[in-house]
């Protein structure tokens, strides 16, 4: 059984990644592609969500650009992470597959409705505002949507701030509509994605398929894995937005747990913070959820099996 998936993003090296992992994984159907500003304007990163749906060979699902800012507030970007373009590194490929020319918005809804209920998961790796907008006019969708797993927030440290990670920065009005609205979410935070690093071996392991889409993943980790060294210190970049993806495909691969969670939207060195509360079990029928662990190995495993696949 396939998991069918709506992919919001704002590519974005990881997004790009995770976009390929969507386009190969025998595990995924990808249903549409809908894009939000955040590591870059809107303009760019669906340009860019564009590229890499060339790259997959995604001719058939369609893309939409959403949001091109936030609920509330201006605007903020990624640049020093994510380059000029959003996704600096590889020479990208013209886009040919049209766009489509609905608000991402209205793409979530359309294929919601359309879909029978509890079939189609949304896998969200940038702002959630789309997401926020779409069941703000549509609430319907709650009830049919199978689960929204989101790339976003920590259970500890952020990144944009000490406390908030970047794509709950970006809108915490949005994400907290979206945590509160009756569906199930589960939330991939900085502390199960901050293990997901791509060390030399894994990316070894990756261009040593020698195929365009291994390539294009190699160049995406060049670039990534400079900024991520030079502005985070890491040695190695983490693929966060690739472990949403992979969860939607494979419930394995996080620890996943049951917690109250809501973003603070208030205070003055903690906006945008996500506040899991794990102090105990939580009540039953609990809908929001929270990935605790990583295995790593099932997501390399898994993006490998889907690039492979591209060929
Ligand atoms: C998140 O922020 C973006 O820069 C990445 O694409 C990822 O979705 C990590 O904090
Ligand atoms: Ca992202």
């Amino acid at each position: 059984m396939t998991t069918r998936v709506l992919f919001d993003c704002d590519p974005g090296h990881d997004d790009a990644i995770a976009m390929l992992l969507a386009a190969g994984s025998p595990d995924l159907e990808l249903v549409a592609v809908t894009t939000v500003a955040g590591n870059q304007t809107l303009e760019k990163v669906t340009r860019n969500a564009r590229a890499t749906a060339e790259i997959a060979g995604l001719a058939a699902v369609p893309i939409a650009a959403g949001a091109a800012g936030p609920l509330v507030g201006p605007q903020i970007v990624a640049e020093d992470i994510h380059g000029d373009t959003g996704m600096d590194g590889p020479v990208l490929p013209e886009p040919t597959y049209p766009l489509d020319p609905r608000h991402g918005a209205q793409v979530i809804i359309d294929e919601v409705m359309a879909s029978e209920p509890g079939t189609l998961t949304l896998v969200a790796t940038g702002a959630l505002t789309n997401l926020a907008l779409a069941v703000r006019l549509q609430p319907l969708i709650a009830a049919r949507v199978r689960e929204v797993i989101f790339m976003g927030g920590s259970v500890g440290l952020g990144n944009y701030s000490a406390a908030a990670e970047f794509n709950i920065a970006v809108d915490p009005e949005a994400a907290q509509i979206v945590v509160s609205a009756p569906w199930k979410t589960t939330m991939v935070g900085l502390n199960v994605t901050h293990q997901a690093l791509a060390t030399p071996a894994v990316r070894q392991r990756i261009t040593g398929l020698g195929t365009a889409p291994a390539r294009f993943v190699g160049e995406l980790l060049e670039f990534f894995g400079q900024t991520y060294r030079d502005v985070q210190g890491f040695d190695d970049p983490p693929i966060h937005d690739a472990v949403a993806m992979a969860l939607a495909a494979d419930p394995l691969v996080c620890g996943v747990q049951p917690a109250p969670l809501s973003i603070e939207l208030h205070g003055e060195h903690t906006r945008g913070m996500t506040v899991a509360d794990l102090r105990g079990p939580a009540a039953p029928g609990c809908r929001r959820h929270v990935a605790m662990t990583l295995d790593a190995e099932r997501l390399w495993d898994a993006l490998v099996v889907a690039l492979t696949r591209l060929g």
